[in-house]
This record gives C-alpha cells, structure tokens and sequence, in this order.
C-alpha cells in the first residue's frame, strides 16, 4: 500500500499536489477563474467562529488571516477544548465552522453542536464526509485528501488550508470585496498551488542535509510572520509528534518578549521566511538570534537577500504568490519533521501515545 514509500507519512506528502488540486477544484472553478457560490450567504455573515483542534487548529488560524484580509469578514478561531467550556459570548449573524479531518474529535463536535444549539448556522470543513461532524453541521464543506493512515497529519492539512483560503475568496467576492479581475488573479494563483508544491517537494535533499544536525537538537524553535506564524506552530507540532523533538512556534514579532532567552549554539531556529512584505522584519529577527550565536535555517526564496553572519543555513523554496505560500511551505516543515524522525529512529506512522482520531476528551 506504501508502495515506493517507506512510510505512510511520506506517501501521504507527495500526494499533496493532487489532494490540494481536488480540494480547490470543489470551490473553485480554473476555467471561468470563479469561486463557486456556496450555500451560505457571506454578505450576510457578521462574523467566522472557527473551532477545532491540533493541526486543524492551525490550518483554522491560516484561514483566518484570509478571511479577515480578502473578505473584511471577523473571524475567530479556539481551539475546541477551551471553547466548549467557557461559555463564549457569541453575536447573532456569527457562521460556526467546524475544523477536522476525521469529523469525529470529540471536543470539536460538542463545540459545533453547542454553536448548533445556541441557534447559530453551523459548517464543518471535513475529511470524512460520513462523519459525526458532516452530519451534525447544516453546510458540508469537503476536503478530499482521501484517507489519511499516518497518526501525523500532512495532505489533510493542506487540503483544510486549500478549502479555506478557497472560502475566503468566496466570501471576499460575495461581500465585494474582491472584484472580477482580482478573483481571476486569486483564484489563478491558488490553482498554482499544486505545481508549486510539487517544485517544494523537490527541497527533500537539502532538508534531508540539515536534519542531520537537527537530529542532535533538544529544543527547536519555529518563527513566522502573518500566516507564516500558524504555520510555524504546526511545524513545531509535527517535529514534537514524530521526532520527539521540543519545539515551539513562536511569531517572529515575539521573540524578543522571552523566547530569544533560549537562543544558544545548540538551539537552532528555523524560519519561515517566503519574499512578501514582512521579509525585512522576519530577517531583522533571525539576525538577531545569528547574532547570539543561534543556528539558523531559513526557509526562503533563492531570490530572497542574504543574512549576513556565520551560522544561517537556507534552503531554497519555490517563488510563490502570497496567497498560497501556506499551502508551499507546508512541504518543507513536514519534510522537515519526517527526516528527523527518520533520523532518530523513531515510529514515524505510529508515534507512541497518540491516536489517529481523538474521540474522547
Ligand atoms: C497532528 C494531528 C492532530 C489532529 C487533531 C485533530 O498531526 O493529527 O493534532 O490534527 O487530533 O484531529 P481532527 O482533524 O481529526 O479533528
């Protein structure tokens, strides 16, 4: 089942161009460049709460940061758990989303359905369209990464992120934010993802390289700007998860309010750091941690200005838009986790104590 493979995960990585292509294509429509018109009326919404867990979480909070940018629409992500349980002031006009793969996250069901009860219209952005959650929200909206056998989440990701950015366009063009020739250009640009991430699988070699250090590494620390920030968290997570690695996702803003207290020799940084316009700022960070002697391994453009000092590493990925450059650099941070899993030794498919689906809380 595995076959070229050694592992589900890495099966699951390479299946990303086509698992994003079909979930774009759902929303999506390259020949006219048009998002399709979804059941929920957007213009009308007042504001997104978005609930889920883990890795759902952070595609969630990817998702934000477009539907805040491209539809001027207020949005809200928790993480289930916490959400449930403090009775959250929620207005009318406000759509629930639920975030996750499997559909059956026990925290992540109860807070749709709290959200159900509460009298408020409910969605669920889904991988198992058979699931507790498909059934349970009014609006289904799919992700079709197809089955996902490795505990650590990969192609689900991209496909919740690719399903929400597409949305988010949706939504953008639905409350006029975003007109004709801007939905053509955006929806064109999402489209690239795939051949994009195909170009991004090809860094596997130079990744594979520097997880030899990593490998050696007790804690890591992951710094992003805008969407580059929950993308970061989720590079911390998979590395935890499969490598048994510590590390933390920090907002590269962040760094001087304490986790820069960390930086030492054997404490690397890896920074995601795509051309957009908070370039300058995320590499004035990384300085800093090159400064105090922090290795660092930045994951940028070739085209991108260098670092000055010893100690910075980069590896090269593709030139993309800005929209999509979550759904791109998403294949280095897995790539990233995978090695250094492999490295160690470790069960990649299985890591010990975790459960592919959380269904009880
Ligand atoms: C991480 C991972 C978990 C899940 C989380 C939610 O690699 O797989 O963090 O993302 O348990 O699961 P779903 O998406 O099924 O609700």
């Amino acid at each position: 089942e595995k076959g070229e493979y050694r592992h589900f995960m890495e099966k699951e990585i390479h299946e990303q161009p086509d698992s994003v292509q079909h979930t774009l294509s759902e929303y999506l429509d390259l020949v006219s460049g048009k998002a399709k018109v979804q059941a929920v009326d957007f213009a009308a919404l007042s504001r997104i709460q978005i609930v889920a867990c883990g890795t759902a979480f952070y595609a969630a909070q990817i998702g934000r940061y477009a539907f805040e940018k491209y539809a001027g629409l207020p949005c809200d992500v928790e993480i289930a758990s916490e959400f449930r349980y403090r009775d959250p002031a929620l207005s009318p006009g406000t759509l629930a989303v639920a975030v996750s793969q499997s559909g059956e996250t026990a925290d992540t069901l109860a807070g749709l359905k709290w959200c159900k009860a509460q009298g408020l219209k409910t969605a669920a952005v889904v991988n198992v369209h058979t699931s507790s959650m498909a059934r349970e929200a009014e609006i289904l909206w799919p992700t079709h990464a197809g089955p996902e056998i490795g505990v650590a989440s990969t192609k689900a990701f991209t496909a919740q992120v690719a399903a929400l950015l597409s949305l988010a366009v949706a939504a953008g063009v639905a409350r006029g934010r975003i007109d004709a020739v801007q939905e053509a250009e955006l929806v064109k640009a999402l489209f690239e993802a795939p051949r994009l991430i195909a170009e991004a699988l090809q860094m596997d070699a130079g990744i594979h390289a520097l997880t030899l250090d990593l490998a050696k590494a007790r804690d890591v620390l992951f710094l992003g700007r805008g969407p580059m920030f929950p993308l970061a968290m989720e590079g911390a997570l998979k590395l935890k998860e499969i490598s048994y690695i510590h590390a933390e996702g920090y907002a590269a803003g962040e760094l001087k309010h304490g986790p820069i207290a960390l930086i030492d020799e054997a404490t690397p940084t890896v920074a995601l750091a795509p051309l957009d316009d908070l370039f300058e700022k995320t590499a004035s960070n990384l300085q800093e941690v090159a400064a105090r002697g922090g290795p660092v391994i930045m994951i940028t453009p070739e085209t991108a200005p260098a670092l000055h000092g010893a100690g910075v590493r980069r590896v090269h990925a593709p030139d993309c838009p800005a929209l999509i450059a979550p759904l791109v650099y998403a294949v280095p941070m897995q790539l990233l986790a995978y090695y250094t899993a492999v490295q160690k030794g470790t069960d990649v498919d299985q890591p010990r104590n975790l459960a592919k689906s959380v269904t009880v809380e």
